[in-house]
């Protein structure tokens, strides 16, 4: 293999010799000293784990089976129903974070006493209870758990720091919404969600990026100290209606700071644990990267390049060099600004290409976590040089939820 040396490569290469790339890679210990770091940073609340940024049953199960973890933040209703049934649940309490449209899931959801018992739905607008009712009016199926979700961004005149999330930003209009749900019948108010995107996922320290990390931080400071009393306005507020259950709000990004609102009674965290790229610039912590991806290296265009086949496991958002994979091992590896990661080869150069021939492999890190497991059928465990049977992922497992 290369002239490059280093143990990390070496480690992989040697471990995964027999199979042939395109592949993923799951390192356990690092999976697991992360997520002992997620429930440190999370200051004794419970942790939701974000399926979104797992995508691999076997993954989920091993966090939850660690003690500060505490059921799953869905991203489909179809994906929840899979979860949470069954003769082996990943999880009986699985909060679907993102209103869902899905008709045939729903009258999966309301004809089955025990899904819809462990399974809860956000809604932000009497829009999605109707649509629950459309599919199954009160009469003929049980009560359908909701969570509020509220709108977690910073809000200035026509200033909008933050995701489109819901149009529920004010106490009074949690409140509303909270009478609406437990005045008409069929439904449970069960939580309240409040997710702050602009803290949680965005990097307060974006490597060469020192400007923009000075103001990150104090954007990030306003809307903290804004959240921390509307948040338990609202939660005030709709608890005057009914309790909810839970109040979940944060992300990797922002364990420390949603876990010090008195008003959250959990977090959610998914990213963390595979310790993705978008991941690196973040003050507060540094995951450890647990999930890497091996591609073949098929040919040598010329000095300093080598090509892989694929590559182009771009992660989503708003288009940037950010988004893209980056090739770690070895080290001394770079896209093409000119073709970045292609669909079906991928081109670097760097000197990381001395020493590589065909049939070697590059290791890449995704920008994002669960978004590799579209990929791939499995994850291949890694315990220190040992490699264990390979976990499917959601796709391994032939589902797909958007
Ligand atoms: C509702 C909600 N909570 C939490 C998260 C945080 O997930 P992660 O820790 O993977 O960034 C997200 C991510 O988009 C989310 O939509």
């Amino acid at each position: 293999m290369s002239a490059v040396p280093s143990p990390a490569r070496a480690r992989l290469d040697r471990a995964t010799a027999d199979l042939d790339p395109p592949l993923a890679v799951l390192d356990l210990d690092a999976l697991d000293a992360n997520a002992d770091d997620l429930v440190r940073r999370a200051g004794g609340l419970p942790v939701r784990v974000a399926s979104k940024s797992v995508r691999c049953r076997a993954a989920l199960r091993r966090v939850l089976a660690r003690p500060g973890f505490a059921g799953v933040l869905a991203y489909a209703l179809a994906e929840a129903l899979w979860l949470a049934t069954g003769p082996d649940p990943v999880s009986e309490d699985v909060v679907v974070g993102y209103p869902t449209a899905d008709r045939a899931a729903l009258r999966r959801l309301v004809a089955d006493g025990t899904a819809a018992a462990r399974v809860t739905l956000v809604v932000d607008s009497t829009d999605q209870l109707d649509l629950v009712d459309s599919v199954a009016p009160p009469s003929r199926r049980p009560p359908v758990r909701v969570c509020l979700d509220v709108d977690a961004s910073l809000r200035a005149g026509p200033v909008h720091v933050g995701v489109r999330r819901s149009p529920v930003h004010t106490p009074a209009e949690a409140a509303a919404l909270a009478r609406a749900v437990t005045g008409r019948p069929g439904f449970v108010l069960a939580g309240v969600l409040a997710y702050e995107a602009q803290v949680a996922g965005v990097p307060d320290d974006p490597p060469g990026r020192r400007a923009r990390g000075l103001a990150v931080r104090g954007l990030q400071a306003v809307s903290v100290r804004e959240l921390a009393g509307r948040r338990a306005a609202v939660v005030a507020a709709v608890t005057a209606v009914a309790r909810p259950g839970f109040v979940n709000g944060g992300g990797t990004g922002s364990l420390e700071r949603t876990a010090a609102d008195a008003a959250v009674t959990e977090v959610a965290a998914g990213s963390g644990l595979f310790g993705p790229t978008l991941f690196d610039g973040y003050r507060a912590f540094t995951p450890r990267p647990a999930a890497l991806f091996a591609l073949p290296v098929t040919r040598l265009p010329g000095p300093g390049l080598a090509t892989v086949a694929g590559g182009g496991w771009i992660a989503s958002g708003p288009p940037g060099a950010e988004r893209l994979p980056r090739p770690v091992l070895p080290a001394g590896l770079r896209l093409l600004g000119t073709e970045a990661a292609g669909e079906v080869q991928t081109p670097l150069r760097g000197r990381g290409t001395a020493g590589l021939r065909v049939g070697d492999r590059v290791w890449f890190r995704h920008a994002k976590a669960g978004e590799l497991c579209e990929h791939v059928d499995v994850l291949h465990p890694l315990a220190g040089d040992v490699r264990g049977e390979p976990l499917p992922t959601y796709r391994g497992e032939g589902r797909a939820f958007g």
